[in-house]
């Protein structure tokens, strides 16, 4: 069993260096796809679910070439219509996007309903209404998602979308750029990997405006060429390292950061008592004082991400007084607290609310990883227990952070990954890498 064994009640001190986005990567990969020609891609993170995706792309005929650990080059030239291979297309939501990239490119899609963290119902509607003013025509059934066009290529058309969704947004921007005419989408989401996706198809030849806002316009072009694209820093890859500093208290700087895409971390981090100095594409966080609570609501970008809800509340189980947490976004983004609790956390869920009363300390206690950012809090809690601290599950966590254990060590944090309970200290990974 795969685990992490922390033991805590150690402040970080020291440099970490932020990785590719991995929403960003697991939209560009995919959309990789209807590139004809070789796409260069750097700063790609080396986590689970982009070698994941690398790998379906590999099966519906890609080539693709490691250059480093962080550079890939994809070559799409010869891939073909094929079925993508269900068992890797249910474990990881990102998968989705291989519908609208594959309707692009083929002009018909056949794939597995997406996987994923599990924070209640996570509906496709959005996207599914995207595809089909599109002219495509979708069906969902036993599980997969079958899509056709009536002539081989989508149709520009305007769309609304009823819900601020990354996932739809994304996905109706890779499927649009290959269409015949123009396509806008109104009530679009603006997060920044949706900016990105947007910068990487226009330099591979297509004409997306108006990422990052919410009107985003595309123009169809009826082929993309291959370039080279560098991929921006994770945004809450970054965010979870200055939650970890805050919670466990000293001084990190956090490195290759874009500042801009961190200021609702920031402002909720400063509002904490918690001092954070903004640098070109750097950000020091450091706590010597107490925590101050304080209230957090999660919302679509620029509000506070929800991606960092586990991270910051693992925080404020530390502060003095009592905070409130509305989760914005999803339905059922609590389930983690129970492990949480084990620690010694007090804190009461009513639906999107969670109440927290702070703690003076967290307690060591084998805890589980329920899913992805859920898996961070845990590691922070553990950072900051008092005793030791195992966290099972950490496949949640390898799904998204790059190195996460070498990258902690290097702050001085007592952490280790071990695959064989018995032998902990034989087993050591993630340590010297990168
Ligand atoms: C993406 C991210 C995830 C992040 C989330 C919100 C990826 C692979 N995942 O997930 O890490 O937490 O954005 O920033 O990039 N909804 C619908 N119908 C749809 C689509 C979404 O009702 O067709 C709802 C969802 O249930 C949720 C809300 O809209 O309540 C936002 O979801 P969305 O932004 O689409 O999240 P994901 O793309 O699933």
């Amino acid at each position: 069993m795969e685990k992490y064994i922390i033991r805590g009640g150690k402040p970080l001190y020291g440099s970490v260096d932020i990785s590719g986005a991995k929403n960003a990567a697991v939209a560009i990969i995919p959309a990789a796809l209807m590139v004809d020609g070789v796409c260069r891609l750097e700063n790609i993170p080396q986590i689970s679910d982009a070698d994941m995706l690398l790998t379906i792309l590999e099966h519906l005929g890609a080539r693709v070439k490691m250059i480093n650990k962080n550079t890939m080059e994809i070559d799409c030239t010869h891939v073909r219509y094929t079925d993508a291979p269900y068992d890797l297309m249910r474990k990881i939501r990102a998968s989705y996007y291989l519908i609208g990239a594959m309707l692009g490119r083929f002009g018909a899609a056949k794939t597995t309903m997406p996987g994923g963290c599990n924070f209640g119902v996570r509906p496709i509607d959005q996207h599914i209404k995207g595809m089909t003013a599109l002219g495509a025509e979708v069906e969902v059934a036993g599980g997969f998602v079958y899509a056709e066009t009536q002539d081989g290529r989508l149709h520009g058309s305007r769309i609304y979308l009823d819900k601020v969704s990354v996932g739809a947004t994304m996905n109706i921007i890779i499927a649009a750029s290959m269409a015949k005419g123009r396509t806008i989408i109104e009530n679009a989401a603006r997060e920044p990997h949706i900016v990105d996706l947007a910068n990487f198809l226009n330099s591979m030849g297509a004409d997306v405006r108006g990422a990052g806002t919410d009107t985003v316009k595309i123009n169809g072009v009826d082929s993309l060429h291959g370039g080279t694209y560098t991929i921006i820093p994770d945004q809450i890859e970054a965010g979870t390292y200055m939650a970890a500093a805050a919670a466990a208290g000293g001084e990190v700087r956090i490195g290759n950061v874009i500042p801009r895409h961190l200021e609702s971390i920031t402002a909720k981090l400063r509002e904490m008592g918690v001092t954070v100095i903004e640098g070109e594409d750097s950000i020091i966080v450091r706590r010597s004082g107490p925590i101050r609570r304080i209230n957090v609501k999660t919302m679509p970008y620029p509000g506070f991400p929800t991606d960092m809800q586990p991270q910051i509340v693992s925080a404020l189980c530390l502060a003095n007084g009592t905070s409130v947490i509305t989760e914005g976004v999803f339905d059922n983004r609590y389930k983690y607290v129970n492990e949480l609790r084990k620690m010694g956390a007090q804190i009461q869920v009513d639906g999107r609310t969670a109440v927290i009363e702070g703690i003076e300390k967290y307690s060591g206690a084998p805890v589980a990883a329920c899913d992805l950012r859920a898996g961070a809090a845990m590691v922070i809690a553990g950072l900051c227990a008092e005793g030791e601290t195992q966290v099972e599950d950490v496949h949640y966590i390898e799904r998204g952070y790059e190195n996460f254990v070498g990258k902690l060590r290097g702050l001085g944090a007592d952490i280790v990954y071990v695959s064989d309970p018995d032998e902990p200290e034989q087993t050591l990974k993630n340590v010297n890498i990168g």
